[in-house]
């Protein structure tokens, strides 16, 4: 591993999914070193090491499970533990679940994994980050949810309550941290090309997830609030959004 990165660390959970591994290129390239948190060590390793040496940053892996909610603490201190003296000034959460929702709608426990994964972990691990980022006055969350939690849809409401709770959680979340300076941002991707959507019918406008990437480390510069990528689905989503619920009920979305 190489050691010239910037001084800042940003944890990144999930850190092996497509959307991940372009924020991951993204933030090095902008020299921040990162730790990779997820449940695939031997992907990670490679990662990790790609990224070192292509950016000259710090790179650690640590395994991370969102649904263990138990060993977020522990995970949260070996992170700031790997980094001293310096601190952990970002965390970028990329994990998701997505089922089969006809499967899920018979299913409870597969429904629950999806709220479990998408919804209370963020709670748990983003509630840790949220307190440390309060007391140092500084810091910035990201939170991946997505465009299906703008409105409940006959063929993806499970998936998409999950990604609702956890928007309105960083809402809440973006409300209490910016007296503080601590930025909260609301990442809202429309379709984009990973193995979460890999042979899925319907899709149109996939977006590439190196552009999805840059795109959220854009939008961490700027510090903005939330962000449709690709932009694209911050109209669609608001002419979704608009129509009346009794025309609404009757679409087979
Ligand atoms: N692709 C899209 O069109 C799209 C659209 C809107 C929002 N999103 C959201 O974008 C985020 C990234 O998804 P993606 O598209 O990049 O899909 P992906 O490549 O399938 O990534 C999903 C990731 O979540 C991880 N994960 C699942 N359960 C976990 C758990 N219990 N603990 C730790 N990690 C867990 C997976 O890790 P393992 O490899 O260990 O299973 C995988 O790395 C997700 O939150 C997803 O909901 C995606």
């Amino acid at each position: 591993m190489m050691d010239k990165g910037s001084g800042k660390n940003v944890i990144i959970l999930g850190a092996g999914s497509g959307i991940a591994k372009g924020v991951a290129r993204a933030l090095a390239a902008r020299q921040f070193n990162l730790i990779l948190g997820g449940r695939d060590m031997e992907d990670l390793e490679v990662s990790g090491r790609d990224l070192a040496i292509r950016h000259g940053v710090r790179t650690f892996v640590e395994p991370f499970d969102a649904a263990d909610f138990d060993s977020h603490p522990t995970f949260f201190d070996r992170c700031r533990a790997l980094v001293e003296p310096g601190q952990i000034d970002g965390v970028v959460l990329c994990h998701g679940f997505m089922a089969d929702q006809k499967e899920a709608e018979r299913n409870f426990h597969l429904a629950r994994k999806m709220v479990d994964v998408n919804f209370t972990s963020a709670i748990s691990i983003l509630g840790l980050a949220a307190n440390y980022f309060e007391e140092r006055g500084s810091g910035f969350i990201v939170g991946v949810s997505s465009v299906a939690g703008d409105r409940g849809r006959m063929s993806n409401y499970l998936y998409g309550s999950s990604k609702a709770g956890l928007s309105a959680f960083l809402s809440g979340l973006r409300a209490r941290l910016q007296k503080r300076g601590v930025q909260v941002l609301t990442v809202k991707p429309g379709f984009v090309d990973t193995s979460m959507t890999w042979g899925l019918p319907g899709l149109f406008l996939v977006g590439d997830p190196d552009a999805v990437g840059e795109s959220i480390a854009r939008a961490i510069e700027r510090r903005r609030n939330v962000l449709y990528t690709p932009w694209m689905w911050w109209g669609i989503m608001s002419i979704i959004r608009s129509v009346p619920e009794f025309v609404f009920k009757r679409t087979k979305i």
